[in-house]
This record gives C-alpha cells, structure tokens and sequence, in this order.
C-alpha cells in the first residue's frame, strides 16, 4: 500500500471538532447574493435556480450533481407481476418534468451556473442513469465542459425489473469533467483510484451496493425518507480521489445531505442546496452525529 493510501485511510475516522450548529440557510427574494462564508457548510434550503445566480464566480473546488432522473413513469402503479404489490420506484414531484424541453432547460440553467462557480481547477461529478445522462452528456458538451472520464457504478443488489420486459438496470452512469479544455491541474488521486476497477489500473467500473441498512434514513413511519439516497461508499470514492483536505464541495440537489456528510467526514467543506423541506430536516438530523465513515472493506469489481 503506498503513502496516500494510508493517509487516506485515517483521515476517514477522524473525527470532527466542532458540533454543527445553525445548519440551515433559508433562501429568500430578500437576499441578493451570498458571500462564502455565509454558506459554507451550510444547506441552503431553496431552489437551486434561484440559489446558485446568488453564488460568487469561482468559489468551489468540486461539485457532485445528482440531479432528477425525469424516469417518466407512467400515471397508473405499476404492480409487481406475481405478487401483485406495488414497485417501489421514484414517483416523487421533485422528478417530474412537463417534457424533455423542460428537463433540458433545467439542466442547463444549473449547469451554466455551476461552471460559473467552478474554480478554474475544479471539476464536475454528474451522475445519472440511462434515461438522462446521455442529454445531460450532451449539454455538457455543447456548453465546454471537457469530459476527463465516466465512472459506471455497478450495483451489487439491484432492484429488479419485476415485469420482467427489460433488463434489470444494475447500473448508473457517472461522468467526471472539466470546466474547459484548458483547465489541466484539477485533482486526481491515482493511487487511490487503483484501489477500485477492476485488477491493479484503477478501472472505472465501481461495485458498490445500494445504500441500504442503518446508513438509510428513515420517516417517522419507517419507511425510505429518500427514494434515491446515494450509498456513501459511492461519494467517498468521488470526494477522495478528486478533491483534496479543505477544499470546498458544492452539491446543488442535495437530497439528503450524502455529499455533505462525506465531505466532512473527510475533512473537506460543503455547500449544500435542497429544496424539499422534509430532506432538510433529514439532513440536520444526519448532522446531530458527527460525520464519520466506517472502514469497510472495499472490493474491487474484478480482482
Ligand atoms: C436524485 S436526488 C439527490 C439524492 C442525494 N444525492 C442523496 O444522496 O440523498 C435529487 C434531489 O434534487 C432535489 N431538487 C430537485 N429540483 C431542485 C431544485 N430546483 N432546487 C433544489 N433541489 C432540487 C430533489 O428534491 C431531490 O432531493
């Protein structure tokens, strides 16, 4: 195992300082703009179209995206085809879109913004599955970010496709970038990447499990607070390996809170915004422990 490697590893349980206090910052017409320190480390609770425009140019090091899916579910449930129960799937409002127009208007509204934001060293992180990463792909490009890698994340435990009419989806498409052709010296850990992929090269094909267990949040009734909850595994990977201590990582559909909570858990900052109230709350309850990350033993896709 070489130096960073090590490092790396104890970074991950050292734990916090300071207990985090007033979280949250509410969003509204009254204010203009922020300075950075007002947010950093906070979620700012509001709409990412109005939040962002208030943003400095240049303020971040990293940015983890993990926009609506717009999976265009049809309006009747869908029942699962022996056992005659509903497929859990993300029929949440925050998914849904009046067209694909509309869905690319949104992307691209968020994406200037986040460019303009973005350091000149900094880079991108998109994530999404195969029902919009592909035009996300394509805005991106049309707008000059210059595409460094894509990472597929393979899920271990898949929800099946319970109809049994397509493949069962197992995967989700990451895409790594720069602001521009130019921007060279944004930050790659190689000797941390090759800890995962496939045999000793560092492939981008990442096995990591759904976010299950106690790692998942949960309503008062028990049940999923997030359909999409993100497995922390995935963000340590991306925070890890393209970011350094103390660099500040913006997510500006936070859900709740799996970028953040990462992000401090490895000692870097965080801005968060998310405007779905009930995940805010979920994220200042994620807050009320120190972030930490339990070592787990990583297994790479293919020995
Ligand atoms: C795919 S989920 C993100 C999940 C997150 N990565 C996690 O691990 O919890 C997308 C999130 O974007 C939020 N969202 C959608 N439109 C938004 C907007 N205009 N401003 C802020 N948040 C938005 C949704 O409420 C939802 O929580």
């Amino acid at each position: 195992m070489d130096a960073k490697v090590k490092k790396s590893q104890t970074q991950v349980n050292k734990p916090m300082s300071k207990p985090f206090k007033n979280l949250v910052v509410k969003d509204g017409q009254a204010v203009s703009s922020y300075a950075l320190d007002q947010i950093t480390n906070k979620i700012i609770h509001g709409d990412a179209l109005e939040i962002l425009r208030k943003i400095p140019d240049e303020s971040v090091d990293l940015v983890f995206m993990d926009p609506p899916y717009f999976l265009q579910l049809p309006k009747k449930q869908l029942k699962r085809w022996n056992v005659k129960s509903n497929v859990e799937g993300v029929d949440d409002d925050w998914d849904k879109f009046e067209s694909f127009e509309e869905y690319d208007e949104f992307i691209s509204i968020i994406l200037d913004e986040v460019k303009r934001i973005m350091r000149e060293h900094a880079t991108l992180w998109v994530i999404s599955t195969y029902h919009s990463i592909y035009r996300i792909g394509n805005i991106m490009q049309d707008k000059g970010y210059w595409f460094l890698s894509n990472v597929t994340w393979l899920k271990s435990n898949p929800m099946p496709n319970w109809l049994g009419v397509r493949f069962t989806n197992a995967t989700e498409t990451l895409i790594w970038a720069t602001k521009n052709k130019d921007a060279k010296k944004y930050t790659f850990k190689k000797d941390l990447a090759k800890k995962y992929g496939i045999g000793k090269v560092g492939a981008n094909v990442w096995l990591i499990p759904l976010c299950t267990g106690k790692e998942r949040l949960k309503d008062k009734e028990g049940n999923k607070l997030h359909s999409t909850q993100k497995p922390q595994e995935l963000l340590r990977r991306v925070i890890e390996t393209t970011s350094n201590e103390g660099d500040i990582v913006l997510d500006p559909m936070a859900g709740v809170g799996t970028t953040g909570y990462v992000a401090k858990a490895l000692n870097r900052n965080f801005i968060m915004i998310e405007k779905e109230k009930k995940y805010v709350g979920g994220i200042t309850k994620r807050f009320e422990q120190t972030p930490i990350l339990e070592e787990k033993e990583v297994k790479k896709t293919i020995e």
